[in-house]
C-alpha cells in the first residue's frame, strides 16, 4: 500500500471538491461556492493547475451583482443539505444576475491571491486579468461605497465577516430582536458536532438580520439607515486594504489608471485608525449603531501586517498568543471569558487565518514569528488532517473535514520553504 504525501492528499482534496469550475469548501456542510474559500482554492490550484486556478476566480465573478457586489455564496445548483438556501435569501430579483446567490459579501482576499496567480505566469496572467480587472474595481468600489461610512469597512451580517460567531459581534447581536424568526431547520448541525457550531440564538439572529434585508429588497440605503446590524470589522478593513494594494499593482502591470484605487488606499490607511481601541491597546470591532468597541483581542487584529501596517503595538499581543497556545494562533484571546477552544470562531485555530497572518509577518520581516505559525500549521495538519479548524490546546481537528482552503493553504504557504516565501 502506498501512502500519499500531504501535498498529494491536498491536491486530491481540491480535485475532489471541484464541481466543475468552482470548488465547494467541503462536501455536505458547505455544498456551494463560497467567496473567500474560492479565493483560497485558486491560491492552492495555482500550485499545480494554473488555468484551473484562474477559472475559480472567473466563476466567482460570474455571480457579481450589477452594483458590483460579489456575493458570499453562489448557489450554482440546488442542494437540500444546506440552510439557508437560495429561496431563503430571495435575491434573484435584485442582483441583476442569473446566478442565485446570498445578498452579502465576504472578506476580499481574491485580489491578493489573483496577484499570486498573475505572478506565476505574467503573460498568461495579463490575458486573464484584462477581463477581470474592472470587475475587481467594481467590487472593491462597492465596499468603499456601501460599507465604508466610518472610514473602516463594516459588516451588515456576521456572515459577511467570515467569522460568524466571533465574540466581536456579541453586543451588537444582543441588540437584535429575533423573536419573530419562526421555525426553521438547521442543516449544519446534522453534518458537524453542534458544540463546534454557533448556537441556536446565534442562528435566530443571523436569520432576523437576513430577513430584514431581504424584506427590504437588499436595498443598501435601507440597510444602512435601518438595518439591524452594522459593525466595523478588522477582517474586512485589513483584507480590503491589502487587496487594494494588490489590485493597484496589477492595474499598473496592465497600464490602467489606478488613481481611484490609490484614493481608497489612503482612505483605508486613515480608516484603520478608527479601529484602535485604546482601552485594550488593540485593533477591535466597533458597533456603528452604538459607537462602542467590542473589547476583544482576536486573531483578526494580527492582519495589520497583511494590510501593510507594521504596528509595533501589536507585537506584545502576538507574543502573548504564541505563548498561550501550543498550537497558535487562537482566534480569540485565550484569557477572554468568551474563549472556547472548540467553538468555531471563539477560540479555534484556523489555518487560513494563520496563512494570512504569516504572509503579513513575512512581508514585514518578522521571520521567526511567521515560522512559528507555519510550523504550528504543519503540525496540526500532519496530526489532524485538512480540517476546517483545530483546537489550539490539544490540536484536535474540528468542524468539517477534508477542507478545500486548509488543503490550499498547505500547498501554497504552509508546506513552502520559508526562504522561498
Ligand atoms: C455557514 O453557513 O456556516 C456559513 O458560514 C455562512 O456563510
Amino acid at each position: 500500500m502506498t501512502t500519499l504525501s500531504l501535498s498529494d492528499q491536498a491536491i486530491a482534496i481540491l480535485r475532489g471538491n471541484d464541481r466543475g469550475g468552482y470548488t465547494v469548501p467541503t462536501e455536505g456542510l458547505y455544498p456551494y461556492q463560497w467567496n473567500w474559500d474560492s479565493a483560497f482554492a485558486a491560491y492552492g490550484f495555482a500550485e499545480f493547475d494554473l488555468p484551473r486556478a484562474w477559472q475559480e476566480i472567473e466563476t466567482l465573478f460570474s455571480g457579481q451583482w450589477q452594483n458590483g457586489m460579489v456575493p458570499h455564496i453562489l448557489f450554482h445548483q440546488k442542494d437540500d443539505g444546506y440552510f439557508p438556501g437560495p429561496d431563503v435569501w430571495g435575491t434573484d430579483k435584485c442582483s441583476g444576475n442569473a446566478v442565485s446567490s446570498s445578498g452579502i459579501s465576504q472578506p476580499p482576499v481574491a485580489a491578493t491571491f489573483t496577484r499570486a496567480l498573475f505572478e506565476k505566469d505574467i503573460a498568461f496572467g495579463k490575458e486573464k486579468l484584462e477581463a477581470l480587472f474592472d470587475k475587481f474595481v467594481a467590487w472593491h468600489g462597492w465596499f468603499m461605497r456601501h460599507r465604508g461610512e466610518s472610514g473602516a469597512i463594516c459588516v451588515t451580517h456576521p456572515w459577511e465577516s467570515g467569522r460568524d460567531n466571533a465574540a466581536d459581534w456579541d453586543a451588537a447581536m444582543a441588540n437584535v430582536d429575533a423573536s419573530n424568526v419562526g421555525d426553521y431547520t438547521r442543516r449544519d448541525t446534522s453534518h458537524v458536532n453542534p458544540e463546534m457550531r454557533p448556537t441556536k440564538r446565534d442562528y435566530d439572529v443571523y436569520l432576523s438580520i437576513l430577513y430584514f434585508a431581504r424584506d427590504n429588497g437588499w436595498d443598501e440605503q435601507r440597510i444602512l439607515d435601518d438595518g439591524l446590524f452594522r459593525v466595523a470589522d478588522p477582517t474586512l478593513t485589513f483584507t480590503l486594504l491589502r487587496a487594494n494594494r494588490d489590485l493597484k499593482w496589477m492595474g499598473e502591470q496592465l497600464g490602467r489608471d489606478v488613481s481611484e484605487i490609490d484614493g481608497w488606499i489612503v482612505a483605508l490607511e486613515e480608516g484603520v485608525k478608527s479601529l484602535w481601541n485604546e482601552d485594550i491597546g488593540c485593533y477591535d470591532a466597533k458597533d456603528l449603531r452604538t459607537g462602542l468597541f467590542a473589547g476583544n483581542v482576536t486573531s483578526a487584529a494580527f492582519l495589520c501586517w497583511y494590510a501593510g501596517i507594521d504596528d509595533k503595538r501589536m507585537l506584545p499581543h502576538l507574543e502573548r498568543f504564541l505563548i498561550a497556545s501550543p498550537h497558535a494562533v487562537a482566534s480569540l484571546d485565550p484569557t477572554s471569558p468568551h474563549y472556547n477552544p472548540k467553538r468555531y470562531w471563539r477560540g479555534p485555530v484556523w489555518v487560513i487565518v494563520n496563512t494570512l497572518i504569516g504572509i503579513g509577518l513575512e512581508d514585514a520581516g518578522y521571520r521567526s514569528e511567521a515560522e512559528r505559525i507555519r510550523s504550528d500549521c504543519a503540525r496540526l495538519i500532519e496530526g489532524g488532517g485538512f480540517a476546517e479548524y483545530f483546537d489550539p490546546e490539544d490540536g484536535t481537528p474540528a468542524g468539517g473535514g477534508v477542507f478545500t482552503w486548509t488543503a490550499a493553504s498547505w500547498l501554497a504557504w504552509v508546506s513552502k520553504d520559508p526562504k522561498e516565501a
